[in-house]
């Protein structure tokens, strides 16, 4: 029997709500894959605010440093949004952990699930095209983290900034994960950037064409990151794998989230050198919708599968997960998000959701 640690950090708003239903998850994982999972739950963000007066309590990451993986839930909220920048959530625990253990690579798969593709608000011939697309985000680098960053001068001349920087390591090691990653799939690297203005992308679009001579077999092409948006509307079937700095990454994969349905729907990995990660929705922790128990637990449910295939190897649990999800989805036992105005009445909410795929996963595996 395979025994593994996982470090439950379920943070603030949906956070809790949607992790009850991902432990539920892994219990069936536990017992039909044989497997021993230990899973020790660890205060982060506004709560661990609220209890400790940090965002990321020297107890939590600990914690993570001693589990083989870390499953994230979301952090941050209006109650923490007027700390200084520095020891509010977003920054204090979620960017400290990403640079802490060096999860530089950051996986977001999102698609159109053949037969679902109602749920995309995409009209029905472009959504009929299809859509399958990993983005692969550099997350330890770029605008999110160059020094010097704040503020200076006085009066009406005082001016803030940030500093966007990438090393040519960088950059190459993303690169060389986003090449990995479309050998895999459809064989096509989309760079993003903003290479008609910003030196960084110069130095982006320079190595990742370094990298491609490694990858015959792969396909590279550079697009500037105002048309890749529109043209994730316009045709999305045209990507396979898109490369991302951290700041495009992040706004492009909100985009292709809401291309396949919801926000609630996207799953991501985190991942260092070592094959270390942390796993979180990309999406946040919904003030709108929290406490109401109508959170879409998917995102939630789906990083738990990718936890077990990126850190723990053990596939066929992850494809389980996935096939559970796909036959809730099929079924339309969904939540609100994902109905038409006239089927809201149909929505199940987040615990009838993560019952029903724990039930699947029963039947299934
Ligand atoms: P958000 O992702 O929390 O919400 C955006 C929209 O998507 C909202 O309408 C929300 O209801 C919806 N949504 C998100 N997840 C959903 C789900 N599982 N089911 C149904 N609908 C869902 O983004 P925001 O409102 O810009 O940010 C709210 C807070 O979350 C902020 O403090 C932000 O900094 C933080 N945040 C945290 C993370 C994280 O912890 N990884 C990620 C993004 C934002
Ligand atoms: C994400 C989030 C974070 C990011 C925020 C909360 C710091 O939006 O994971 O996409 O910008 O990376
Ligand atoms: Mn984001």
């Amino acid at each position: 029997m395979n025994s593994y640690s996982i470090a439950l950090l379920p943070g603030d708003g949906i956070g809790p709500e949607v992790m009850r239903e991902a432990e539920k998850v892994l219990a069936v994982i536990q017992r039909k894959f044989d497997l021993n999972l230990t899973l020790n739950q660890f205060d982060v963000g506004g709560a661990a605010i609220d209890k400790h007066g940090h965002a990321l309590p020297e107890d939590t990451l600990k914690g993570c440093e001693q589990a083989d993986a870390i499953l994230f839930g979301s952090i941050g909220g209006p109650k923490w949004d007027s700390l200084p920048l520095d020891q509010r959530p977003e920054r204090a625990a979620l960017l400290k952990l990403r640079s802490h253990f060096d999860l530089f690579s950051n996986l977001r798969p999102a698609k159109i699930y053949p037969g679902l593709e109602a749920l995309s608000p995409l009209r029905a011939d472009i959504a009929a095209s299809g859509f399958d697309v990993m983005v692969v985000r550099e997350l330890t680098s770029g605008i999110y983290f160059g020094q010097p960053k704040g503020m200076a001068g006085e009066g009406e001349e005082e001016y803030a900034f940030d500093t966007m920087r990438y090393s040519r390591r960088e950059i190459r090691r993303i690169a060389k994960i986003a090449f990995e990653a479309a050998r895999l799939r459809g064989k096509k690297v989309t760079s993003v950037d903003k290479a008609n203005v910003l030196v960084c992308s110069r130095l982006w679009r320079e190595i990742t064409e370094e990298v491609a001579k490694d990858y015959a077999d792969v396909e590279l092409e550079h697009i500037y990151i105002d048309n890749a948006t529109m043209q994730l509307l316009r045709y999305p079937n045209q990507f396979d794998v898109m490369l991302c700095s951290n700041l495009f990454g992040d706004i492009i994969s909100d985009e292709c989230a809401m291309i396949t349905g919801s926000m609630g729907l996207l799953p991501s990995a985190s991942i260092n050198a070592e094959g270390f990660g942390m796993y979180e929705p990309a999406g946040g922790s919904a003030p709108d919708i929290a406490g109401k128990g109508i959170a879409n637990p998917i995102a939630q449910i789906l990083s738990a599968a990718m936890l077990l295939r990126y850190s723990l190897g053990e596939n066929s649990a992850a494809e389980a997960i996935e096939k559970a999800v796909q036959q809730a989805l099929n079924d339309g036992y969904v939540t609100a998000e994902l109905l038409s105005a006239e089927r809201k009445n149909e929505a199940k909410t987040t615990a009838q959701v993560g019952d029903y795929i724990a039930a699947k996963l029963e039947e299934l595996a």
